[in-house]
């Protein structure tokens, strides 16, 4: 019998599974910056919708911190959260290693520990999929931001529905299926975690749009990140390239 999970529960389970693939995770093109060239590409697209250098930015689920140090490379007051305890760890010593100074600290979306205005912006990239609660965690941004600071969310809607869309899937899974001989269809959290989120595909732009409006958020921006996802896809294995073709974008809105 299919039983729903508890919110708690549900937490938990995410926060292992990150757990369990923090060792892995930056070596994945899309997580880890591979190039010059994408890392350029970053910087000119945060540019463009960042507050002046020196602010304070919160990442929200922050991960192994690779947004976060491009932030702190960038010149930023940054502090990342995330619910797992050892991607922190890895974001720590990624950050170590390049001499940044960053704040690293357990924390849910959902639910902030900072008073309220407390940060210029708050970013957060591959993240929205993965909430419980998506609009409580719009709330808590908002909370958090100063006024007129700024909110930016860089996600995709990784399995849309299109014929095309489900061609490369089937093309990727058979070509995980034969050549890393692992099963391509085996969800990344449970069955009962995965129906406990509301996006489990991923967002479409449109989508991100109404919940920024629903929010309160003014002045929403919308980019597509087609530039980057190009970049990633020239240096992915065969059977990642012929699915990466999400619409891949950043949208943005002040308080
Ligand atoms: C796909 S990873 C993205 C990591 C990072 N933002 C990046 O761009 O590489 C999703 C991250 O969100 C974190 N996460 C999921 N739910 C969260 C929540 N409620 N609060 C904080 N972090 C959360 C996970 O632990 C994981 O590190």
């Amino acid at each position: 019998m299919f039983v729903p999970l508890q919110e708690k529960e549900a937490k938990a389970e995410i926060a292992a599974k990150w757990d369990d693939s923090s060792e892995s995770y930056d070596s994945h093109h899309g997580h880890g910056i591979k190039t010059k060239k994408e890392h350029e590409a970053w910087i000119e697209a945060l540019s463009a919708v960042l507050p002046p250098i020196g602010s304070k930015v919160l990442d929200v689920g922050c991960g192994t911190g690779e947004m976060s140090c491009v932030l702190a490379e960038m010149g930023y007051i940054v502090t990342g959260v995330d619910l797992s305890e050892r991607m922190l760890q890895k974001a720590r010593s990624k950050a170590n290693v390049a001499d940044l100074k960053v704040r690293f600290e357990p924390g849910d979306a959902e639910k902030l520990s900072f008073e309220d205005e407390s940060f210029d912006a708050v970013l957060n990239r591959h993240v929205f999929w993965t909430l419980l609660r998506p609009r409580s965690a719009l709330q808590e941004w908002k909370r958090v931001l100063k006024n007129e600071g700024r909110l930016i969310v860089i996600d995709g809607l990784w399995m849309d529905v299109s014929l095309e869309s489900k061609l490369r899937r089937l093309i990727g899974d058979l070509s995980i299926l034969i050549l890393e001989r692992r099963n391509p269809r085996e969800g990344w959290y449970s069955k009962e975690t995965e129906s406990a989120l509301p996006h489990p595909r991923g967002m479409d732009a449109q989508k991100a749009r109404t919940y920024l409006e629903e929010a309160g958020f003014k002045g929403i921006d919308l980019t597509y990140l087609d530039n980057i996802r190009n970049i990633q896809r020239k240096h992915m294995p065969f059977s990642q390239k012929v699915t990466h073709n999400a619409a891949y974008y950043m949208i943005c809105g002040q308080k």
